[in-house]
């Protein structure tokens, strides 16, 4: 075996980081583009769902809230894209990739949002799948990518608490806020576990990212992590989750049966949001030529100066 590659297989196996100027696999390299470009993907597409509700918001202090959750969602964006960039690739590039449907987002983000108690339902479970996703890969061997996830991680656990409070707010409000939490609830919960990825043993890159230490878990793992916590939160919220399989068994909640074929139309650009989301980012990135440009002269023109 060559010599850099004994020096990079010694560093995973002593749980060490990989940093930029390290030596890695063309495979490594790929597989963590491939991964951070999509999570940096699923979060700017990720604001818009949310978005849809600030200006009708029912509070100030609702508003405020959302707002500065919606700007989180774009640091991430911005934060993960910084780090895929340690890798050789560009920004622009990445996008382009997205914008023309050669890289994905997460599905979850292709699902509407009907009423107001969807903004607490996408807060408690995506936010909350999202930190049972995210905090191991903290412990990802690359550094940059680790690096990026641990404010990230503190940031959502501030969404994750402010969907809860929202959700607890409507479930002991009216009956008619009741109700709502509960319909956004029963909407949200199956696309919420469908965002850990497809099952173990249809997981295309899940064996080897886990070898490298990409991940650090399965996808099934991690979806009963987040079940087996999310369960007890249901019960003090008050509301119902719309698997009448749920039971407790040695230790776990077992579940029902989830809808892959659901998920493969989803993945395939056939949900409820996808062409929406799309169209909706493409807009805004032409949209936004006229400051790219505008930056592009100002640091063109300082260099020429410098
Ligand atoms: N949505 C869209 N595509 C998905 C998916 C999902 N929920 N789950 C899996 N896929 C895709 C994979 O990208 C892969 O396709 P590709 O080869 O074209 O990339 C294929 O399905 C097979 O899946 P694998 O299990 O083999 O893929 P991974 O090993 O990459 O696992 C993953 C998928 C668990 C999403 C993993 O990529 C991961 O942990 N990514 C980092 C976290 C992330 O991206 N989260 C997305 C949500 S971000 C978010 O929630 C923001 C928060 O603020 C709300």
């Amino acid at each position: 075996m060559n010599r850099p590659q004994q020096q990079f297989d010694d560093l995973i196996a002593a749980d060490e980081r990989i940093e930029p100027r390290d030596w890695m696999p063309e495979g490594y390299r790929r597989t963590l583009i491939r991964q951070m470009a999509q999570h940096a993907h699923s979060e700017i597409i990720g604001m818009q769902p949310e978005a849809n509700w600030i200006t009708r918001a029912p509070s100030l202090r609702r508003k405020a809230i959302l707002i500065a959750k919606v700007q989180d969602e774009a640091g991430h964006g911005l934060y993960l894209y910084a780090a895929a960039e340690t890798l050789g690739v560009r920004r622009e590039d990445l996008l382009d990739a997205l914008h023309t449907g050669r890289q994905r987002y997460s599905s979850i983000f292709n699902y509407p949002t009907l009423t107001w108690a969807d903004v607490g339902a996408i807060g408690w479970l995506v936010d909350g799948a999202a930190i049972v996703n995210q905090v191991p890969i903290c412990r990802s061997s690359y550094g940059p990518y680790a690096r990026a996830m641990v404010r990230i991680c503190k940031e959502e656990s501030f969404h994750q608490r402010q969907g809860f409070e929202l959700l607890h707010t409507l479930a002991h409000g009216t009956p008619e806020q009741h109700a709502m939490a509960q319909d956004a609830v029963d909407r949200w919960w199956w696309p919420s576990l469908m965002m850990f990825g497809p099952p173990d043993a249809e997981s295309t890159h899940g064996e080897q990212s886990m070898a490298w230490k990409i991940k650090r878990h399965s996808n099934d793992e991690l979806r009963q992590r987040f079940v087996d916590m999310t369960v007890p939160q249901a019960s003090a919220l008050g509301l119902s989750l719309p698997d009448p399989s749920l039971r407790f068994e040695a230790g776990h909640w077992v579940y029902g049966e989830i809808d892959w074929d659901e998920f493969a139309q989803v993945l395939a650009g056939n949900g409820p949001c996808n062409r929406q989301r799309l169209e909706h980012r493409r807009a805004a990135h032409d949209d936004g030529a006229w400051v790219r440009e505008a930056a592009d002269a100002y640091a063109a023109k300082h260099e020429a100066a410098a």
